[in-house]
């Protein structure tokens, strides 16, 4: 009977990650310097715009190559000038882990560079699948 129960709610996460899937969620940002070897070890660097998924995103790699439409949303404290410049398609090219990760996705400087003022180090994001 527990089988059964932990499989039902292995389902009932399942689906509510695929209907999460298209929707905007909230979330921060920050930035990294993406290296090799990653923790998506069969995506091949698509380009500059690429980003590390926290652990809340990461499902055991499934979403390594991935694309995310990042939209900034502003800084994390009031008080700074407004600092955003839209959005940016970043494809998941590794994993930022937790305890040291403390954020929803760390993007490459190229990708934070074009959402936001450079000058801060985290942002609160809007993020969806794309
Ligand atoms: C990304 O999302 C923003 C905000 O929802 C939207 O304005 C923009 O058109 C999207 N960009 C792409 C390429 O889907």
């Amino acid at each position: 009977m527990e089988g059964m129960e932990t499989r039902v709610l292995m389902a009932v996460c399942i689906l509510l990650g695929l209907v999460s899937v298209g929707v905007a969620a909230p979330g921060s940002a920050t930035f990294y310097k993406p290296h090799q070897p990653s923790d998506c070890h069969r995506v091949k660097e698509p380009g500059p715009m690429v980003a590390a998924a926290s652990d809340s995103l990461w499902s055991n790699g499934a979403i390594c190559g991935k694309k995310f439409n990042v939209t900034c949303l502003g800084p994390p404290s009031t008080g700074e000038k407004f600092p955003c410049k839209g959005s940016v398609i970043v494809t998941v090219v590794d994993r930022c882990a937790s305890p040291r990760c403390e954020t929803t996705l760390e993007l490459s400087r190229p990708a934070f560079n074009k959402i936001v003022n450079p000058k801060l180090v985290k942002i609160i994001i809007d993020y969806k699948m794309v």
